[in-house]
């Protein structure tokens, strides 16, 4: 494993679990950083209610080979995130491909190699994908298949209906149950107990060189940061280039060029930048206030582990401001959870039943917080009255919120073009809630904005325009910089280029195919056949978010005929028009393109946009074809699975 931050610790699980006293195990395989936490949440909630020894693991830091001798008295709980087409996420593809595999090599050969194995499972999903929670269920039927026993219902989640914390609530509880009947476990009063303790370093102060500032690891604090830049280790960027898409001024959207030459990172038309974004400066100060912290905001600080298997998620000493502003997530949104436990520490008795109350009623935490999308400041904020929260131990923010997560954006360029520049392409999030006076405004998106504004010595116009701190950690960013990986994708260009390809992205769904396009006009240029190119696209207004309206022209210059972009405007006439339509209207062609072998492409929303052209292609190849929907519908299915449909969507 590339992660030498790591070596030295043993990779066996017994081993570990023996030496640090533990019976029970949360592996974790998570991208974003959910399921991380989720899993952080239920070794707080065995500890606590149930006097469990938990330890929290990731999946990539042990072997699996003596998953057999496992002793019964100790429980292995799986906590898997589904990523993008059904895939597992990154740091859980080896233990997937360990448990999935024909013949598992196990340390001892036995008809049911894994009955001495009780484990609990629980999946984060997006019904709106294909492979709908696939990771834990095929991990659940491996583990079946090998003789394990599983403990309570295999739960999951899914993010595509938002009802992801509602799904982990309800599946917990009769886990909780058949877990404590299966151990002999008594349930006790929960009372919150540290996982890290903080000191405060009264030698040091924020200028001290050895504090961090937000500086994700040693190397990036001693100025001397090097590759391999991965999802441990950002590379930061210079910006070369920052302008904007639209021609409107109520919203934005960015057309950013990163400069990757001087590092060694590299990157394939259709794979995506991971952004590393900062907090904005307001919402730490309204934090750092309601926790009255304002005045030790720049107190320097180190952080323990109580538990010797708990990790500390970002390197210390540091400060209480440092951590707020580049290594919480500040501005999700909370889980009823996090307020039940910090309820105890309310600064008076109204607010602690108020605190309770949600923590406890789904509809009623619905229906005062999670229907406005207030983040944690808001909530203490309204449920207090305004009052301070001095009482809450920092350290329940430490463990109750996610670690700031960088956010990917599919590449807008190709790297036949320009192997060592990246576009990104990304509207500006700033969602006008109902009920809710502030905008609810995009972390990464916002502070892209803040760096083109800064790089283009723009003013921040906006009423609620955010600042934020894009010099980064100790000035060294100069606000032109930012702080990226690439991480590969399999959102790709057929090999040969004279294969027909028909793309449809609307909105910034189009970014990876100015990219395609590109790549496609480049082809052409360097005299190779380039088969038929289409492009459905669709936006409100062509005089308002039509992006990159003039190049598309320039495009077609060079690709001629075989090039076609059809557009689809919402909002210009009385009814409304969208891609799918468009595509409906071409329903022979396509038809013929999709026998001929043509790759189509989708990118863009997952929820509604992406369903429903894969609903339209269904409709145009059962009528074109004269064959039942059915049909056509496994017709579609098997496109995906060989890869001639593929999609970027998110929701
Ligand atoms: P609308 O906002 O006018 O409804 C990019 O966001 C474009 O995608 C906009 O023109 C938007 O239209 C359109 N859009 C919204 N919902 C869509 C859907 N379900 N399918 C396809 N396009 C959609």
């Amino acid at each position: 494993h590339a992660n030498g931050l790591k070596a030295g610790k043993t990779r066996n699980i017994i081993e570990k679990m023996d030496e640090s006293g533990k019976n029970c195990v949360i592996f974790y395989g998570s991208q974003t950083g959910t399921a991380e936490d989720y899993a952080s949440r239920l070794a707080k909630e065995g500890k606590s209610r149930f006097g469990l020894d938990t330890m929290v693991a990731d999946l990539e830091d042990y072997d699996y080979a003596n998953l057999d001798v496992i002793p019964e008295n100790k429980v292995v709980m799986f906590v898997l995130a589904t990523y993008g087409e059904g895939e597992p996420t990154d740091n859980a593809v080896d233990f997937y491909e360990f448990i999935t595999a024909e013949d598992v090599s196990l340390s001892e050969s036995r008809d049911t190699p894994l009955d001495n194995l009780n484990y609990v499972a629980f999946g984060l999903g997006n019904n709106t994908y294909e492979h709908y929670n696939s990771m834990v269920r095929n991990v659940d039927k491996a583990l079946q298949t090998l003789g394990a026993h599983r403990i309570g219902a295999a739960g999951e989640g899914d993010d595509g209906a938002g009802t992801m914390e509602e799904d982990f609530l309800a599946w917990k509880d009769p886990m909780w149950a058949a877990l404590a009947k299966k151990m002999g476990l008594e349930e006790r009063e929960a009372q919150y107990e540290p996982i890290f303790g903080i000191v405060e370093r009264e030698g040091l102060t924020k200028d001290s060189p050895e504090v961090y500032l937000g500086e994700p690891n040693k190397m990036h604090l001693e100025g001397s940061a090097k590759g391999p830049f991965n999802a441990h280790n950002p590379y930061i960027a210079p910006i070369a280039e920052s302008r904007e898409l639209f021609s409107v001024k109520d919203r934005n959207c960015l057309h950013m060029e990163v400069d990757i030459s001087g590092s060694n990172l590299s990157y394939q038309t259709g794979d995506h930048i991971a952004i590393w974004p900062t907090n904005a400066g307001q919402e730490v100060d309204y934090l750092l206030d309601i926790l009255d912290l304002t005045e030790k905001r720049d107190t320097v600080i180190s952080i323990r582990a109580l538990e010797p298997t708990a990790k500390v998620p970002f390197p210390t000493p540091t400060t209480y401001d440092a951590i707020v502003r580049y290594h919480l997530e500040i501005c999700a949104p909370i889980s009823r959870q996090f307020l039940a436990t910090l309820a105890a520490f309310a600064p008076d008795e109204a607010s602690k039943a108020e605190m309770t109350k949600l923590g406890g009623d789904k509809d009623y935490f619905h229906d005062k917080i999670s229907k406005y999308d207030y983040n944690i400041a808001g909530v203490l904020r309204i449920v207090g009255g305004g009052q301070k929260w001095s009482n809450i131990p920092f350290s329940a923010f430490i463990e109750g919120l996610t670690k700031l997560q960088p956010r990917y954006y599919s590449i807008s360029s190709s790297s036949l073009v320009q192997p060592k520049k990246i576009s990104i392409t990304a509207i500006v999030e700033n969602q006008v809630i109902p009920g809710r006076t502030d905008p609810f405004q995009g972390v990464a998106t916002n502070y892209l904005l803040a760096l083109k504004e800064k790089q283009n010595g723009e003013p921040n116009p906006k009423p609620f325009g955010l600042t934020y701190d894009i010099c980064g950690p100790r000035n060294k960013y100069d606000g032109i910089h930012v702080p990226v990986h690439v991480r590969h994708s399999n959102f790709k260009l057929p090999s040969d280029p004279s294969k027909p390809i028909i793309m449809i992205g609307p909105g910034t769904g189009v970014a990876p195919f100015r990219g395609f396009v590109q790549e496609r006009a480049k082809q052409a240029e360097t005299g190779e056949t380039v088969g038929r190119t289409i492009l459905f696209f669709g936006c409100r207004k062509r005089g308002e978010d039509f992006m990159y309206e003039s190049e598309w022209e320039e495009r077609k210059q060079v690709l001629g005929d075989s090039f076609e972009m059809i557009t689809a405007f919402s909002r210009e006439g009385p009814k409304k028009v969208y891609v799918q339509h468009r595509l409906k209207e071409r329903a022979q062609e396509i038809n013929e393109l999709l026998e001929k072998k043509a790759y189509i492409y989708v990118c863009g929303d997952a929820a509604n946009m992406a369903r429903e052209v894969n609903t339209v292609l269904a409709q145009i190849i059962a009528e074109q074809r004269g064959i039942p929907e059915t049909k056509a519908e496994e017709i579609v299915k098997n496109m995906r699975s060989a890869n001639q449909y593929q999609e970027d969507v998110w929701s």
